[in-house]
């Protein structure tokens, strides 16, 4: 699974088409209300009971620390340098103060070979004072130190560094003699031994050392680790490896999701590293990844180059009021609440009695996210307050808690039950219905609706909405209230104008509320608003790829326009071919993918030939969907590579939008390489 000759690996990145607005589309997104949240309360799954060996004690809050893998792989940079340099920067920048305490090498410390005596060697190049010495810097600076091993015969770099297997006690008494208090240990090259056998033994040998080491179980998932892996060590991998993307991030967070019941104080499910800071998403991404994770208890474990990231990596990374959800010491995982149309909401238990609450949208488009105090779990109160983790501030509600969440953003608020709730000012819901859609040169009316959650009044409300250069936003009703009772809303009409010639696509515009607060204070609260804009199609018959869509997402690298999507760059693909046939127009894609074009409600069919480009060899499976705004129009169920071109024509009549969407036919992502080709539309 690592090295493939078409590098798609586990789990893959997500790339922009052009200048357009991407992201992975929820199902069934557009122009459903964003209102109704149905509460889904996952069944309790057993689980089983901690061992009574007292390890658990090891890690009582998930393991926070640094580990270099994400950020360097096996280049040159990862050497003692490095690793210095991060414990420096650990105190320095206050990320030790804010609970973060391991330094951890990963894969490729270590020469191809053992020594005469089975002793592993460091590289001299890497590490020319030896391991020992590192670890004594670490710990010379109050930090912990953590080292990488696989449980195989050799790593899983593909140069192929010594494993522990049949190594394991001497291997464990040489980590414990440098001063080791971490062991993340893999999975590769395992000779097909039994997983739990293998990971055993190697608890044995720690044990058998007296060191006390955290022990750091990577089998990927591969063998339910959630159910056993608790009795060996404190945490286990429960998927592959993340990658600095989002399709890779949000994939790994909705199975992890999934495991809430197994987490529990000493034994934590691991989503992987850490990738805030690396470059490959957005901060909003950034921020909704360490949300997500954090509300999940999941270990953290900086996956950056301290040393050059940003300094917007440290302002996520030190967000204390996120990482106390993450080590809060109650130890529960946050359970998913509802999940509808890429709005989640995520509930987690704290020891104060209050919840830790994530709205994560997974869509591509600005949503409203609802849900209740009473739905998240908290007891029936006249009133509650609600602290924003991330803006720092503290309002009150009656019992909703609604937010307008950016695309692929996370509110992450924490609720009490409080009998001083009406000191805060009352909670403001603000926002603009969801995904309008219309033309470049007209205007169509949105309207906006600010509404007090609290159990006070807001005082001189005001709402403004900001719109792009050139667009213009004018006002069709009152933009104003003197004041908004609780449960009072005020509801203003825009008549909202896109200049013509606008190219095609989504674009945000401002909604601003202000109000004040009984005794004056004045708060703001903004909000984007996602306008889709459409430009008409030509009449007659025409090819789609010749035309800009309203949005693109892709599991790996970008939509292409007649090529096939070839590698993650841009125009790196082939001439789209399926089973020998070559199509000189089409769109060349990888699953999960969807891809959207404004028909204007003037179309009637879309055609393709569809499968599986020849380009993956002899692998891929997909499935080609065909949605005219929330209808699934057509769709061709599992393509394999195995399979010719396969004809495909919806009925899109009277549609606004055609959403073209391959999934990975359930069965993972790899080499799904899928082309729409000779795609084409007839319009009047
Ligand atoms: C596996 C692990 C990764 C990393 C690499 C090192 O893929 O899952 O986290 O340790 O090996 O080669």
């Amino acid at each position: 699974m690592r090295h493939l000759p078409l590098r798609t690996p586990r789990v893959t990145g997500r790339r922009l088409l052009g200048a357009l607005i991407a992201g992975l589309l929820a199902a069934g997104g557009l122009g459903v209300s964003a209102r109704a949240v149905p509460v889904t309360v996952p069944a309790p799954v057993p689980v089983p009971a901690p061992a009574a060996s007292g390890h658990e004690d090891l890690a009582r809050t998930p393991p926070m620390g640094f580990n270099n893998w994400n950020s360097t792989h096996c280049r040159a940079e990862f050497d003692e340098s490095m690793v210095k340099g991060i414990a420096d920067l650990f105190v320095e920048r206050g990320l030790k103060d804010a609970g973060y305490e391991y330094v951890n090498l990963d894969d490729c410390w270590a020469l191809p070979e053992r020594d005469a005596d089975g002793q592993l060697v460091p590289d001299p190049e890497r590490f020319p004072n030896g391991i020992g010495a590192v670890a004594d810097y670490v710990h010379s600076k109050g930090l912990k130190f953590g080292i990488y091993t696989s449980a195989g015969t050799k790593t899983c770099s593909s140069i192929g560094f010594p494993g522990a297997l049949g190594h394991e006690y001497s291997d464990a008494r040489q980590f414990a003699g440098w001063g080791v208090d971490y062991l993340k240990y893999d999975n590769c090259n395992n000779q097909g031994v039994d997983a739990k056998q293998r990971y055993t033994t190697m608890r044995d040998a720690l044990a058998a050392t007296g060191r006390p080491i955290v022990y750091s179980i990577c089998e990927w998932g591969q063998n339910k680790p959630w159910e056993w892996a608790g009795d060996l060590g404190q945490l286990w991998r429960t998927t592959g490896d993340i990658s600095d993307s989002w399709s890779s991030m949000s994939s790994i967070m909705k199975a992890n999701l999934e495991l809430a019941p197994y987490a529990r104080p000493g034994g934590w499910n691991d989503p992987d590293m850490l990738e805030v800071g690396n470059g490959g998403m957005t901060d909003t991404e950034y921020r909704t990844h360490f949300s997500m994770w954090s509300i999940m208890a999941a270990p953290l474990l900086i996956g950056t180059d301290l040393r050059t990231a940003p300094e917007s990596a440290f302002e996520i990374l030190t967000n204390g009021e996120v990482v106390a959800v993450d080590q809060d010491p109650l130890g529960k995982q946050g359970e998913v609440v509802a999940s509808q149309d890429g709005r989640w909401v995520v509930s987690k238990e704290l020891a104060d009695g209050s919840r830790a609450v994530a709205l994560f949208n997974e869509g591509s488009r600005a949503q409203r996210i609802e849900t209740t105090a009473r739905a998240v779990g908290l007891p029936g109160a006249r009133g509650y307050t609600v602290r924003d983790l991330w803006k720092h501030s503290d309002t009150h509600t009656t019992g909703t808690i609604a937010a307008t969440v950016p695309a692929h953003g996370t509110v992450l608020v924490r609720v009490h039950a409080d009998r001083k709730w009406a000191q805060y000012p009352p909670a403001v819901d603000v926002s603009a219905g969801g995904g309008t859609v219309t033309e470049a040169g007209r205007t169509e009316r949105i309207t906006s609706e600010v509404t007090d959650l609290g159990g006070t009044a807001a005082r001189s409300v005001s709402v403004s909405l900001t719109v792009p250069e050139g667009w213009r936003a004018a006002p069709a009703s009152a933009t104003s209230a003197r004041a908004l009772r609780p449960g009072g809303t005020l509801a203003t009409d825009w008549d909202v104008t896109v200049p013509a010639g606008t190219p095609a696509g989504d674009r945000d515009l401002t909604l601003t509320a202000e109000y004040r607060t009984r005794s004056g204070t004045r708060i703001t609260s903004s909000v984007p608003v996602t306008v889709r804009v459409g430009v008409p199609l030509p009449a007659g018959e025409s090819a789609l790829s010749d035309a800009g869509p309203l949005s693109a997402s892709n599991g790996w690298g970008p939509v292409e326009r007649d090529r096939s999507v070839g590698e993650s760059g841009a125009g790196d693909g082939g001439p789209l071919t399926i089973g020998g046939t070559t199509f000189a127009k089409g769109l060349g894609v990888h699953a999960p993918s969807s891809v959207e074009y404004y028909l204007g409600g003037a179309c009637s069919t879309v055609t393709a030939q569809v499968g599986v480009d020849d380009e993956t060899g002899d692998r891929g499976s997909v499935a080609f969907e065909v949605w005219a705004d929330g209808t699934r129009a057509a769709s061709t169920g599992t393509v394999t590579h195995a399979d010719p071109a396969r004809a495909v024509s919806a009925d899109v009549s009277g549609a606004d939008v055609v959403r073209l969407v391959v999934t990975d036919a359930g069965d993972g992502m790899d080499y799904d390489h899928a082309d729409w080709a000779d795609v084409r539309v007839t319009c009047a």
